[in-house]
């Protein structure tokens, strides 16, 4: 139905303006439908009288991104949106881009990366997964909430560059590719101003700059004034905030704001409403509930990182003791507004590692508090000492939302019965279950085999067990560096003061910090084992235009199983008249392989693989130059390289380029006269 401003008065125009009840819009004196947004990235979180609906509970986003595949994100969006469909839900509240800054925030489960481009090319396709089921989406938090300590008070404050190039950018990317129906902004503060005031933000950046026609809603009691946040640009303000009325009406009366100000944010409630009632008329679920907790499954086992095997997986004979807290009930989420109450009655991996036919028997052996840490209490020591291996399984330091994590080790106790149990047999796999980087440092030269499980949803023992068996091919990578130590993190284990948080660390977020100060980590991003091999070659650079290649190459999986590949393609600007990382994640593919099969994989590039933000010309820059294409199969393992030379039209270079001055004295670097050099330059060395 549509809906003419000129059939509202003022009063009902200012009531559309912030929510009728905590998870409902306005209603305008019953002249338009009520909208029900609710939660979350992992399942839908529809809280009525108190209680949760039972929902789906999915991945999260730390597995989807694990993943690095794009069928399966979208699968999971769509997978969610039957479940808001059938709970008449309009708009689910995700997904979150908010870059893995510190491995210490406590949301980076709900998450995709470090990398910018990464999380934009995943969120993309969440929104889209969504999106096309007719179910509205609300990218998240907007912007640089990047850890929940102080997020209401602390101002968190980069250079303009490094907001653009990494923490803008996933917003960017999804926001022009995938035009989400909402953007969320966040609860603190953005170089000094709130999120939910921010003009800056709201109205240039993201209307003016990236042409975004949706709605700003306000994170959940983000709005601390109600017309400065519709100066600034926020739509709706929820949840409903009976005070806000009053304000708007006194800012009104005031000439604070105007009636024309007020129209322009009340008919973008009406557009949303006009397409939430749209796509009510025509969506559909897809899948049967059973169908979705396949998905949930599938989706689990595309995520799911094996870091260590010294041989020992897969398990396919032998007496196993399988143990831990997790085994029976498994750690699928974590605390906050992405909790989804699922009604599947979770697995036990034991159960499940035992249907899987193969010749081992997977024994559980239940862990009582005292034998935690004590090699001897309760023969736990004696069991593990009698079988032929031992799986254990760990849930990761406290995390979710409202509260950072104090550690990115697990707890002593855990680590104390991991090297224990070690030294009672010489076979131990750790599966841990986390929502992000863990220091394994203490423990892992002690053990055969270490699975990243993630937090994995209601699937999640369902795909863990085949992997341990065998009967599927491990295939997730990590979408953010797992340092040896979390002070050897950019952030450290700093916090901010609670006031302020300064992203010193510029543009060095995540690999790019590792890189620059070649710091050595426990994993690298990008790093994930398979049961198979997989060998590059015949590396080719398609010239389309100055700024468009493709990049092709081929694999060959040398393993007699089938297996997925996830290569990446990095690119390096050899010399820039800017500090620049050593190298960024510009594209990846997750391509099946069969057993001895060679594929042929091609990924674009386009202009944005090579610029950076000039803060003088405020736009997007290429400088001409050397570049250099890696194809990798992690951030540290590149296996082809090959140099490209783009030459820009001359107007659109600055005078002084090293290109323009080829004989510049670059002597000076140690590079012969009149070279273009081609090692690695690092001007600020
Ligand atoms: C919360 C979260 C946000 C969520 C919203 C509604 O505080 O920050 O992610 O969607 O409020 O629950």
């Amino acid at each position: 139905m549509k809906y003419d401003l000129k059939n509202f008065t003022i009063d009902e125009k200012i009531k559309l303006l912030s929510g009728k009840t905590y998870w409902t819009t306005g209603d305008a004196d019953g002249k338009v439908r009520e909208l029900w947004l609710c939660d979350g990235p992992h399942g839908l979180r529809k809280r009525v009288n108190d209680a949760t609906v039972p929902a789906t509970a999915m991945p999260c986003l730390v597995n989807l991104a694990n993943s690095w595949d794009r069928e399966s994100v979208r699968l999971s969006a769509q997978t969610i949106a039957d479940d808001c469909i059938e709970n008449d839900v309009d708009v689910l509240l995700a997904p979150g881009v908010n870059i893995k800054r510190t491995p210490l925030c406590g949301r980076n489960y709900e998450y995709f990366s470090e990398d910018p481009f990464l999380a934009g090319e995943l969120a993309i396709q969440f929104i889209n997964g969504a999106q096309d089921s007719g179910v509205g989406t609300s990218l998240k938090h907007y912007c640089m909430n990047n850890r929940d300590f102080e997020r209401l008070f602390q101002s968190n404050e980069a250079d303009e560059r490094t907001m653009r190039e990494i923490y803008l950018k996933p917003f960017e990317m999804a926001v022009k590719n995938s035009k989400p129906t909402t953007v969320m902004c966040a609860y603190n503060l953005v170089n000094g101003i709130l999120a939910s005031e921010n003009k800056w933000i709201l109205t240039d950046i993201l209307r003016d700059d990236w042409g975004f026609e949706g709605l700003v809603v306000s994170d959940w009691s983000a709005v601390k004034n109600a017309y400065k946040s519709l100066i600034a640009g926020v739509d709706l303000e929820m949840p409903s905030n009976q005070p806000s009325y009053q304000v708007l009406k006194d800012a009104l009366d005031k000439g604070l704001i105007t009636e024309e100000l007020i129209d322009l944010h009340a008919q973008r409630v009406l557009d949303l409403i006009e397409k939430c009632d749209k796509n009510k008329e025509s969506r559909k679920a897809k899948f049967t509930p059973s169908q979705r907790h396949e998905n949930a499954v599938k989706v689990a086992g595309e995520g799911i990182v094996l870091l260590k095997n010294d041989g020992i997986l897969p398990i396919k004979s032998g007496e196993i003791m399988v143990t831990g807290m997790e085994v029976n009930k498994p750690a699928i989420g974590a605390f906050g507004s992405a909790m989804v109450t699922s009604s599947y009655k979770l697995k036990n991996l034991c159960d499940v590692l035992n249907e899987q036919g193969v010749q081992a028997n997977f024994k559980e052996y239940i862990i009582h508090r005292e034998e935690r840490s004590s090699i001897f209490a309760g023969g736990a020591y004696d069991s593990a000492f009698e079988t032929d291996a031992v799986i254990i399984c760990v849930k990761g330091p406290d995390e979710g939302e409202g509260g950072d994590r104090v550690r990115i080790k697990l707890h002593d106790y855990q680590e104390d019965f991991i090297l224990n149990m070690a030294k009672a047999n010489p076979n131990v796999v750790v599966c841990v279950y986390a929502g992000c980087a863990i220091d394994m440092s203490a423990w892992i030269d002690k053990v055969k085999g270490v699975i990243f499980v993630g937090l994995a949803g209601e699937g999640v023992h369902e795909a863990l067990a085949p992997i341990i068996a065998g009967n599927l091919c491990p295939s997730g990578k990590l979408s953010e560096t797992f340092p040896l130590c979390v002070e050897d993190t950019p952030s450290g284990t700093k916090l901010g003061n609670g006031y302020v948080d300064f992203y010193e660390e510029g543009l060095f977020v995540g690999y790019r910090y590792y890189d620059r100060f070649s710091k050595p980590v426990l994993f690298p991003f990008g790093f994930g084992l398979s049961y198979a091999n997989f060998t590059y070659s015949n590396l080719k650079v398609e010239k389309q235009s100055e700024t468009d290649y493709i990049v092709s190459y081929d694999i060959t999986n040398n393993s007699d199983i089938d297996a997925k590949e996830i290569s990446q393609i990095y690119v390096r600007d050899v010399l820039a008249r800017v500090v620049r990382p050593y190298k960024e994640l510009k594209g990846f593919s997750k391509d099946l392989i069969k057993a001895g099969e060679t594929k042929r994989v091609s990924v674009k590039l386009d202009k944005s693989a090579f610029a950076f933000y000039s803060i003088p010309l405020k736009d997007w820059h290429v400088e001409s130059g050397n570049f250099e294409i890696m194809v990798g199969a992690s951030s540290q393992d590149i296996r082809l390289s090959a140099k490209i030379k783009i030459q820009m039209p001359d107007h659109t270079q600055s005078s002084f380029h090293y290109v323009a001055y080829p004989d510049y004295n670059l002597t000076k670097f140690g590079w012969k006269k009149g070279e273009v050099p081609d090692e690695p330059y690092k001007p600020f060395e």
